[in-house]
């Protein structure tokens, strides 16, 4: 299944032109645009993934940043331990593979929905934590004064790598600018003021958290590199990746591979946007499994004397950690709302995070 890509340049180009008031949008939007908004909020719900065309990303941008992090997983296991802060929860720095574990491995009552899929559309059974590797770059301004300060830690800058921050801080505020484009235009399309989310996503702890992911080592059909799972953020965007091998699950039950052309960007839901939306979105289940079309990508990638490592440019949108997760707007009235009871998104982090392995007891992921 073939995924439409939204052009978010028609948006940027005129959305500073209305205001947040959805009673006067009626006027100050073009029925193109409108539609186009309504769009988006519609694929969201439908398939909890959306691909989108930002110009302000372009694909030699994510190239720059992949090729970097091609270049640190390449290091040695013991360069890299360098970088990690297990002390630290991982909250800056590398995570080794063999750390994350994916939900799918420790929750039963998930396990038990699992076996009651149609065959076709089952996930692939990990059998052990994710072997992959990641790494956590802080994105944006942090609020002074907080409940969930986060641990004081510095970033982690590996050595030999000058270009570094430049290129994690490019990639992440490019990355967080194409997510509040999407989040106003999702925002408009559920009838919901423009700033309904962004206004909650200031200065929350959002994180660039690229994976690394060694194809020579693990490259055999089936491996899974990150089990089956939803993530606890608002939005999660990614860049293309070299390698393919994501599944998503769309709202009907249906397992679709992704398709990312270049230059295009691929946004999924988190568990936030669920909790915003009274389950109006759900949280987007996906998967990251070694596929045939993966080993394609393998064989062209040795003839062309590349890197085998697949590294995914992904980026955490958090909603701000003292901000309030309860259904908002007309959300509030859905009789599943009662779902959904009101609750601080760093304590809902904080929540989730201790299932998943990774307690930073003022953690994010
Ligand atoms: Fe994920």
């Amino acid at each position: 299944m073939e995924l439409r890509v939204i052009d978010l340049a028609l948006y940027l180009e005129i959305s500073d032109k209305f205001s947040g008031d959805p009673l006067n949008l009626e006027e100050q939007l073009d029925l193109q645009l409108k539609s186009l908004c309504s769009e988006v909020s519609r694929t969201l719900s439908d398939t909890g993934a959306l691909l989108v065309k930002d110009p302000r990303c372009s694909a030699e941008d994510n190239d720059r940043f992949i090729d970097m992090m091609e270049k640190y997983f390449e290091q040695p296991e013991e360069f890299k331990r360098l970088q990690e802060r297990p002390h630290l929860h991982y909250q800056v720095g590398v995570t080794p593979e063999g750390v994350e574990v994916p939900r799918s491995l420790v929750d039963e009552e998930m396990q038990e929905k699992l076996r009651a899929m149609p065959k076709e559309f089952q996930p692939s059974t990990p059998t052990g934590p994710d072997p992959k590797w990641r790494y956590m770059w802080r994105v944006g301004p942090r609020p002074s004064n907080t409940h969930f300060q986060e641990l004081n830690s510095e970033p982690v800058i590996p050595k030999g790598f000058p270009e570094w921050k430049d290129t994690m801080d490019t990639w992440g505020y490019k990355m967080i600018s194409a997510i509040e484009a999407v989040a106003e235009m999702a925002a408009i399309g559920f009838g919901l003021p423009k700033d309904a989310f962004t206004s909650l996503m200031k200065q929350g702890p959002h994180l660039l958290a690229p994976t690394g992911s060694d194809l020579r080592r693990y490259g055999q059909e089936g491996t899974v590199f990150a089990g089956y799972h939803s993530d606890l953020n608002f939005l999660t965007i990614h860049g293309r990746s070299r390698f393919p091998g994501l599944n998503i699950w769309l709202r009907n039950g249906q397992k679709v591979e992704v398709k990312v052309p270049i230059g295009c960007l691929l946004i999924q839901t988190g568990k936030q946007i669920e909790w915003l939306t009274a389950g109006d979105c759900i949280a987007g289940m996906h998967e990251v499994v070694v596929t045939n079309r993966t080993l394609d990508a393998v064989k062209l990638a040795l003839q062309q004397n590349r890197s085998l490592w697949r590294v995914s440019s992904t980026l955490f949108a958090h909603i701000a950690s003292d901000a309030v997760l309860k259904p908002l707007g007309h959300f509030a009235e859905s009789p599943l709302a009662s779902n959904y009871p009101p609750i601080c998104a760093g304590e809902f982090v904080e929540q989730e995070l201790a299932v998943i392995n990774l307690k930073g007891n003022k953690g994010e992921l």
